[in-house]
């Protein structure tokens, strides 16, 4: 074992090694900063200047070793670390702790040539070859087998290295890539079901193989969704979604046993891609010790920040709150867009405080130098290809200075008083085809909902049907169209129990095997929200309709009218035109000691802020004063101290009342009153 000094390693028991030793900033006692480090494209010269540029930026963590696995094991079994000892150490004598990845993501080209059957293969059954990355299939056991060979033996070399602060695995799982339906992945399908399933019966009856004479006598009829000739059974595809979901999660599941075996007090991640479709982050989550996320926001979007936001937002509330790492953002661009805007002065800057003020303990970014070839070699890092006399690197390093300050965060949570409903099995199902009108899609519907809160400065988690709701003052389940039983309880209980709840069309209709509830829609929550939908009435075309509310205002309405007959709610607007005039848009039901709120259309964006702003006030909600679209408002609260982010996204000075008075944190100067943030700026104010 080498003689490393200060070694401050918890002891190495699965108690001891609890999870707040294994927290995002494990080993830092402040906020992590840094980014992916590729030293292995560079020769060992301009490694030294590497860790004395990362002193000067006050990089404190890089990740390193994530598409190394030919550099570590050019041959098969034959292990080379002298080059990621010399890189780890040299990292470790310069103050920078270690992201150290398993090299997963980008399979050498000898286990290519070995096993070309661990190809992914795509619906239409192309081969994808390698000569890129993420060349895997999943389900190949010889690709699974070569993962957990180097996980072993990089873990073994490197567990007793002081800087190792945090396991990376893989790279992304599931980007590039979301299924395969190779042979062998067909065959993993089948056991899933058997699984699942246990007989072929429970099989036939849960994808209802009565319709269009789908019957399986034998598992090797059962094929995974390819393209057909017409609409797929959707019990099928969302049984097919979830098994490629879980594949990815058991390839990580493959490396952390490793992992906590031997370096049981390391934590372990993997690094996620916001509200991405092909994982469900949440069981994803639950399996890591840390949650982390990449981020590349197209800041020329003027609403990029709520895009960000909500991901963020996303990644506190599937680690139940704790803190998380921006493990990889751009520090100007991205260039796997068709165009790719740079960050303008300041924006990467706001971009790195918003992951703070929403929950993270870090900012890292891809990459820490700018590759000189290579497919990202446009890809501009900290360190540019004309070196540091740049916009970017004095950006990078007056931020890592002002990090380096403000340790006092690190470990302190956001509190949010509405949850918004997101389930990745409802995303699934909702968006197969044949459901009346491709415009019913989750993502924009959850965005408008989020961005109205957003707008009044109203901090939201997101939740499953399922969660503990009892913190939420407010619960909004935008489209929950399928909905399981607990979940379905869990929400009536919620209201019953003095919640409330905003829920809108095209919600309750399915159960988790995708069967319709029965009943009347939307059979689980006709009784909490007093109603039933008679009938649904799909705009065609470029068709609106107006609504109308009770305090007089008139919204335009899109893409849907439900035809509501209300069974003890009132209507807090109605629709103004068609067969359907003056039956309700907006209701109100009160039920137990809660109430519960149905949408029967998409109104346009003012139509959604005064049916947020309805549902807040139903449930005591106040909007931050100051907050706008482009003035950002959260808090983070250690329990003795509370800290206020103001971030001002716009091109205009902005004065913003404060409670009280407080300490500036990055100015250090005493506020009272009210705050004035410079355009494109940020304030932290820390109050007792
Ligand atoms: C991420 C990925 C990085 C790098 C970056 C920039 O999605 O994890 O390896 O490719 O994008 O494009």
């Amino acid at each position: 074992m080498k003689p490393w000094i200060g070694d401050n390693r918890m002891p190495l028991n699965e108690d001891a090694a609890n999870s707040s030793s294994r927290a995002a900033s494990r080993g830092v006692g402040g906020l992590v900063y840094g980014g992916d480090y590729n030293p292995e494209q560079w020769p060992e010269e301009v490694w030294l200047e590497d860790v004395r540029l990362m002193r000067e930026a006050n990089v404190n963590r890089v990740s390193i070793g994530i598409f190394s696995w030919t550099k570590i094991e050019p041959q098969p079994g034959q292990f080379d670390f002298g080059w990621l000892d010399r890189v780890v150490d040299l990292l470790h004598a310069n103050g920078v702790a270690v992201n150290l990845a398993t090299p997963t993501a980008s399979p050498p080209a000898w286990l290519v040539e070995l096993h070309p059957e661990i190809l992914p293969v795509t619906g239409h059954g192309v081969t994808l070859r390698a000569g890129s990355r993420r060349h895997y299939c999943p389900h190949a056991p010889q690709y699974r087998d070569a993962a957990k060979r180097i996980v072993r033996a990089l873990a073994v070399h490197f567990r007793d290295h002081p800087a190792l602060a945090l396991w990376h695995v893989d790279n992304e799982y599931s980007c590039h890539i979301g299924e395969c339906f190779c042979d062998q992945s067909k065959a993993a399908f089948r056991v899933w079901l058997e699984r699942r399933y246990g007989t072929l019966d429970a099989l036939n009856a849960a994808w209802a193989t009565t319709v269009w004479s789908q019957l399986y006598t034998s598992w090797q009829q059962v094929e995974p969704p390819h393209p057909l000739p017409a609409f797929g059974n959707p019990s099928h595809q969302l049984d097919w979604r979830r098994f490629s979901s879980q594949s990815w999660i058991d390839c990580f599941l493959d490396q952390k046993a490793i992992l906590r075996e031997i370096t049981p007090a390391v934590p372990v991640t993997t690094n996620f891609m916001g509200f991405h479709p092909t994982i469900d982050y949440w069981a994803l989550a639950a399996a890591e010790d840390v949650v982390s996320n990449d981020a590349y926001p197209e800041t020329s979007d003027p609403d990029w920040a709520i895009d960000a936001a909500m991901a963020s937002d996303l990644m506190r509330s599937i680690g139940e709150g704790r803190p998380w790492l921006l493990m990889e953002q751009a520090v100007a661009y991205a260039t796997w867009r068709d165009q790719n805007s740079t960050k303008r002065p300041g924006v990467m800057r706001l971009g790195s405080y918003q992951s703070i003020a929403r929950g993270a303990d870090g900012v890292m970014f891809f990459q820490w130098r700018t590759s000189q070839a290579g497919a990202e070699m446009h890809m501009i890092g900290l360190v540019s290809h004309g070196g540091i006399d740049n916009r970017q690197w004095r950006e990078a390093t007056a931020l890592g200075g002002e990090l380096a300050r403000l340790s006092e965060l690190a470990g302190s949570r956001v509190k949010a008083k509405v949850a918004i409903l997101f389930d990745w099995t409802n995303w699934w199902a909702l968006e197969t085809e044949g459901k009346l009108d491709a415009a019913i899609r989750l993502m924009p519907h959850v965005r408008e909902l989020y961005a109205a809160l957003f707008r009044i400065g109203v901090t939201v988690d997101f939740a499953q049907p399922g969660s503990n709701l009892a913190g939420y003052s407010l619960v909004v389940a935008p489209h929950l169209y399928l909905v399981d039983d607990a979940g379905a309880d869990n929400l009536c209980r919620y209201v019953e129990g003095g919640g409330t709840l905003l829920m809108s069309f095209f919600s309750g209709l399915v159960d988790d095997k995708v069967h319709i509830r029965l009943g009347g829609y939307p059979a689980p929550f006709r009784e909490i929200l007093g109603l039933r939908v008679e009938e649904f009435a799909p705009f065609a075309g470029s068709m609106t309709n107006g609504m109308r509310t009770e305090d007089g205002r008139r919204f335009e309405c899109r893409t849907w009218a439900d035809v509501v007959r209300v069974d003890g709610a009132e209507a807090l607007a109605t629709f103004e035109a068609d067969f359907y005039k003056g039956l309700p848009a907006l209701t109100r039901h009160r039920y137990g000691k809660g109430s519960a709120l149905y949408l029967a259309t998409r109104p346009d964006e003012a139509g959604v802020a005064w049916v947020v702003g309805r549902a807040c006030e139903t449930a005591g909600i106040a909007a931050s004063p100051g907050a706008s679209s482009a003035v950002e408002i959260v808090r983070r609260s250690d329990g003795v101290r509370s800290w206020m982010f103001v971030l001002n996204h716009s091109d205009e000075a902005v004065e913003v009342p404060l409670e009280g008075s407080g300490v500036e944190l990055i100015s250090g100067q005493a506020v009272e009153g009210s705050l004035r943030v410079a355009p494109v700026d940020l304030a932290i104010v820390r109050t007792q």
